[in-house]
């Protein structure tokens, strides 16, 4: 069974995840813009150092010198959060004064274009080091001036950059998250309340379930369900017509048969019963055509059960299998019923019984109401579609029938014999349950002719 996806969960993974991706992308991009300025300021204060620094750096008598006074040092190093060192040396002479444990840039020529930054440790603490070359005045001499500081403040500030972006972006999410729970609950809402206005009908209401108060896109849902609900109330009055009919026409053979019964009892010697026994016997064969003829009925209704048919049936065979059946009883009225079939076979997607079971309501009509010494003629073609007509020289039936004849018991009035009304109804539901239509027209023989178009 296939897995049954929530829309709530839906709508949340197609709203909420993105969003809460945008929310952490756009904090990652903020939060690494602001590090760049603030880092970029916090190397320019860095820069600033090194360059006071090496204006200290003096020329005298081809020696290099470096002096500062401690107040200024102090001032150098004063700083309540993080550790400054520096160190002043020079490429040919070695250290002048400051740190030894600043670290030699990693490329010295660069620094020669530009002053350089880098990472680096000094007894195990993070720091940032700038490093630059100066020319003191009246030397030619290079000087390397470097100054490192601990990270703290860059530290304490990324914590800070990081809290101010992510808390009220994580707030939003919370916040947009709510909102779009309590949107889709409200959404869902007029499903819930169809589900159960549709969960507490009773099975017999089929009224349209009200749509008044359902939006748009469930609008499109209940009219589907109220059209299936009209269809199935029109099926539904139709199968009671069908049984009240089916109950008024079974009770008119059996009402018969009681009276005949009765009528027979009375008398005495067999003589003068036997006209009541051939009344019961003919009311016996009536009820039992109509009981056959219901079977059939139902049977074609519910044998393929709405589903298109599924085996191949070549439909020359079954039409000359069953002209062959029928026969004897066109022999008897001494009527000639031929079989024109097709050269090769013709396959219809079907159900072989319930065709050879309309075949047989249609000879049986053509050998019943047909006339003596008449002529009966089966066609089988196989182009431009598959196709079954069953001709006779007969009466025929009037045009102004064709609209009721295929109806349920319907006979015109003053039809011959005691049919019930029900075989081209049978005809007719056959064809309908393969896809196929029936028309009724008048023959070139004379009679009717009733054609089966695949
Ligand atoms: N080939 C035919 N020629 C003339 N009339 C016909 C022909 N076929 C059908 N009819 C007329 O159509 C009516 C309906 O036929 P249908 O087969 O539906 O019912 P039925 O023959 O009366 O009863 P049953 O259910 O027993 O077949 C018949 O009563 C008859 O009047
Ligand atoms: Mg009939």
């Amino acid at each position: 069974m296939a897995r049954v996806q929530s829309l709530r969960t839906q709508f949340l993974l197609r709203l909420a995840v993105p969003l809460a991706l945008f929310v952490v992308l756009d904090a990652m991009a903020s939060y690494y813009i602001a590090l760049h300025y603030a880092n970029a300021a916090y190397d320019r204060w860095l820069l600033d150092s090194a360059r006071s620094l090496a204006q200290e750096v003096k020329a005298q008598h081809g020696k290099l010198t470096f002096e500062l006074p401690p107040s200024a040092l102090e001032i150098f190093q004063w700083d309540e959060v993080d550790q400054t060192f520096f160190k002043i040396e020079s490429p040919h002479r070695g250290f002048l004064a400051g740190d030894h444990r600043i670290p030699p840039p990693p490329d010295l020529a660069s620094v020669r274009e530009q002053p350089l930054y880098f990472d680096s440790a000094i007894r195990g603490q993070r720091v940032r080091v700038v490093s630059m070359l100066t020319a003191p005045k009246d030397s030619s001499e290079e000087v390397l001036v470097q100054v490192a500081e601990t990270v703290r403040k860059r530290r304490s500030m990324m914590t800070d950059i990081l809290l101010a972006e992510l808390v009220p972006q994580l707030l939003l999410v919370c916040i947009a998250g709510s909102y779009i729970w309590l949107g889709i609950n409200r959404g869902l809402r007029p499903l819930n309340t169809l589900a159960r206005e549709i969960a507490q009908r009773s099975p017999r209401d089929l009224t349209p379930i009200p749509d008044t108060r359902v939006p748009q896109e469930v609008l499109t849902l209940t009219r589907t369900i109220n059209d299936l609900l009209a269809r199935l109330s029109t099926a539904m009055a139709a199968q009671q017509r069908f049984i009240a009919n089916a109950a008024h026409q079974l009770r008119t053979p059996l009402a018969g048969l009681k009276v005949q019964a009765e009528r027979a009892l009375r008398e005495t010697d067999l003589a003068s019963m036997r006209p009541a026994l051939a009344q019961i016997r003919n009311g016996a064969d009536r009820a039992s055509r109509l009981s056959t003829q219901l079977l059939a009925l139902a049977r074609s209704e519910t044998a393929l059960g709405g589903s298109h048919p599924a085996s191949r049936v070549d439909l020359h065979a079954v039409a000359r299998d069953t002209c062959m059946d029928w026969a004897p009883k066109a022999l008897q009225r001494n009527m000639d019923l031929s079989f024109e079939g097709s050269p090769r076979p013709v396959l219809v997607q079907g159900d072989e019984t319930l065709l050879r079971e309309a075949l047989n309501n249609l000879l049986d009509n053509a050998i019943r109401y047909g006339r003596d010494n008449g002529q009966i003629v089966v066609r089988v073609a196989a182009s431009p579609k598959p196709t079954l007509v069953v001709e006779d020289d007969g009466p025929g039936i009037p045009e102004s029938e064709a609209d009721r004849i295929f109806e349920r018991f319907y006979r015109p009035p003053g039809s011959p014999g005691d049919g019930c009304g029900l075989g081209l109804a049978i005809v007719k539901e056959i064809a309908e349950q393969h896809g196929a239509r029936v028309r009724l027209s008048r023959s070139e023989l004379g009679g009717a002719r009733i054609e089966i178009l695949f």
